[in-house]
């Protein structure tokens, strides 16, 4: 492995990381001391608010706060997040924008390599007109690039895609999508669960329309605040129907329906913010912030450039794209018995997951030594 930085990895601050070597930032990154404090600080501010005056006082600019910092690390600007309750309810959102029924463009793109969130919310909108085209994959690791930009045309509402593949850490390459799905008059949709927090993402530069994603892996952040970014420019034209008394440009008016949206990113919120979620993600954030994603990116593409190596070394098979460019932060190692295998390594004090048909994922982040790295690593051959 080539030499480490000197970064701060914050270990300290990391309770959980006494207990073994995490390497789960996939699925659930470890909580920040500071969470503590923090869900404290809520406990607190709920116990002495006695009026409505809780949210003037301190909780109802907290949605925007918190949007705007994820905005930051998407590579987006201020104003271009709304949080939401999670990934799935802000991929409905976006779906909810769509009149399929009414259009002749009610083709939606997506791969087989998309979380089933996906699959699933598409799926449903078929009921409402929309006609899914999901591109296959051969290898079950990748998709050709070629196949996405051809099942884009003149049809094509949105192409909505993940990011980085949870199942395989496969990336996408976004410019070539957005080109073609903008050249098309496509929207594009991204789902940046699997990369926001591990990779820089430049939503801004992109052109991107919308990502969605969460906070509870690579954000370091409690379960769960999910958010929607849409572009600036965008938000007005878009009317979701998955809305609530939140989305209106007067919402203590307690006005009667027709709904007045209003002009921000707030046009996309429901109802009630979930406030214990959004404590919960502010200490994961000011780390994250702190330790800088350009730092998290580079470190991940060292360190899981070694283990591809390492395992191809030992003659494994990797599920993951050996090249860097096409990858996300995480290895899958296929082994022949994913959850057994899961178990004897947490028997060791290595905490990894798997997933059906690519075994093994393995996720470093920046908390992790380049030891407990190589060790993982060591006790898993010692394991097959
Ligand atoms: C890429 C991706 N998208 C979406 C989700 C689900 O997000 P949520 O539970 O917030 O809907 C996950 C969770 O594992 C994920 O990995």
């Amino acid at each position: 492995m080539k030499s480490a930085p000197r970064i701060n990895r914050r270990r300290e601050e990391f309770p959980t990381l006494a207990s073994g070597i995490h390497l789960l930032s996939h699925s659930l990154g470890p909580v920040p001391g500071a969470a503590r404090e923090s869900m404290l600080a809520y406990y607190e501010a709920w116990e002495h608010h006695t009026s409505e005056d809780a949210w003037a006082a301190s909780w109802w600019e907290m949605s925007t706060r918190v949007g705007d910092r994820i905005a930051q690390l998407l590579g987006g600007v201020p104003g271009s997040v709304q949080v939401q309750p999670n990934a799935s309810i802000a991929l409905s959102s976006v779906a909810s924008c769509f009149n399929f029924n009414e259009t002749d463009r009610n083709k939606i793109v997506t791969s087989a390599l998309d979380f089933p969130s996906m699959e699933y919310i598409w799926e449903a909108q078929g009921r409402l007109g929309a006609n899914v085209e999901v591109v296959h994959t051969d290898d079950g690791i990748t998709v050709r690039l070629e196949d996405i930009l051809d099942a884009i045309d003149d049809t094509t509402g949105l192409v909505a895609l993940s990011h980085v593949s949870f199942r395989s850490s496969y990336r996408l390459d976004v410019e070539a999508i957005v080109e073609r799905a903008h050249k098309y008059g496509a929207l594009v949709l991204l789902d940046v669960y699997q990369s926001a927090g591990a990779l820089e993402l430049r939503a801004n530069d992109w052109e991107v329309d919308f990502l969605i994603g969460g906070t509870i892996k690579w954000l370091c952040g409690g379960p769960a605040s999910g958010y929607l970014y849409v572009r600036p420019d965008l938000q007005k034209d878009l009317a979701p129907r998955l809305t609530g008394w939140v989305a209106h440009a007067a919402p203590f008016d307690f006005a009667s329906a027709p709904m007045q949206y209003t002009d921000t990113v707030r046009r996309f919120a429901q109802g009630t913010p979930s406030i214990p979620a959004l404590y919960s993600v502010l200490p994961g954030l000011q780390i994250i912030e702190e330790v800088g994603v350009k730092t998290i990116q580079a470190e991940s593409q060292r360190r899981t450039k070694w283990m591809i190596e390492f395992a191809l070394d030992k003659g494994w098979k990797i599920n993951s794209p050996p090249n860097v460019e096409d990858r996300g932060a995480s290895v899958m190692i296929y082994v022949e018995d994913g959850p057994g295998m899961v178990k004897k390594l947490a028997e060791r004090k290595v905490f990894v997951d798997c997933r059906p048909s690519v075994g093994l994922r393995l996720s470093p982040h920046f908390f992790n030594t380049d030891e407990e790295v190589r060790e993982a690593m060591g006790i898993l051959a010692e394991l097959m």
